[in-house]
């Protein structure tokens, strides 16, 4: 019976943001089809983000050229496919993933010389107002104390949920957690280059 539940819910939460995609003008997450070219300087800022798709990593790519970030890809140990990322398919990985509170996906590497930075922007996609678990295994497998952290979300529809506050109490108290943004829908690179300095110092 409450798995049941839980399958409806599922199911509610997809369609709610599957309609929601449909009234959007453009059929992308972003109006990118090519990465903007990213110049890194020694500036103590690195933007990690995971992206099994391509949403994420071109405003990851955007927000890093628009701040001469480093990039850091967090990538799965075993890749996602795109049925993998179904998410009509409420038995996909990526939603039993969701669904397990111990699931920790293995990642390929870490970053090195972690401590040349002292602000991580940290990007990922919303999976059912959540943040994918693999952000999880990746919080849990480095030490970031005294850094500041910014995350940025994309979505089709939603906002962070409690995706932000769930990787916060993951990271602990020894970093400063900044506020984040959620990347708009259709919103160029130039537009997130532009704003990249905003999304690194938000309005609290
Ligand atoms: C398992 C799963 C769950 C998702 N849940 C949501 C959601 O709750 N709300 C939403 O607006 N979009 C949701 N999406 C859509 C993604 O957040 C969106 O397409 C994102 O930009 C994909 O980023 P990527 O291309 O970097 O993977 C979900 C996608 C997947 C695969």
């Amino acid at each position: 019976m409450k798995k049941s539940l839980a399958v409806l819910l599922s199911l509610l939460l997809v369609c709610s943001f599957a309609f929601a995609e449909e009234d959007a003008t453009t059929s992308a997450t972003l109006n990118i089809d090519q990465l903007p070219e990213v110049k890194t300087e020694d500036n103590g800022i690195l933007v990690v983000f995971f992206s099994p798709d391509f949403t994420t990593r071109a405003a990851a790519y955007a927000i890093a050229a628009g701040l001469n970030a480093g990039l850091f890809e967090i990538e799965a140990a075993e890749p996602y496919t795109q049925e993998d990322l179904n998410y009509f398919n409420n038995f996909a990985r990526s939603m039993e993933e969701s669904r397990d509170k111990n699931a920790r996906p293995a990642i390929t590497a870490l970053p090195e010389n972690l401590d040349k930075y002292d602000t991580i922007l940290l990007g990922y996609p919303v999976w059912g107002g959540k943040a994918p678990k693999i952000l999880y295994t990746f919080l849990e497998s480095v030490d970031l104390s005294g850094k500041t952290i910014v995350p940025f979300c994309t979505s089709n529809s939603s906002p962070f949920g409690s995706s932000d506050k769930d990787l916060k109490k993951l990271a602990g108290d020894s970093v400063t957690w900044k506020k984040g943004t959620r990347i708009q829908k259709g919103a160029t690179a130039e537009q997130i280059i532009e704003k990249a300095p905003e999304i690194l110092n938000p309005e609290e």
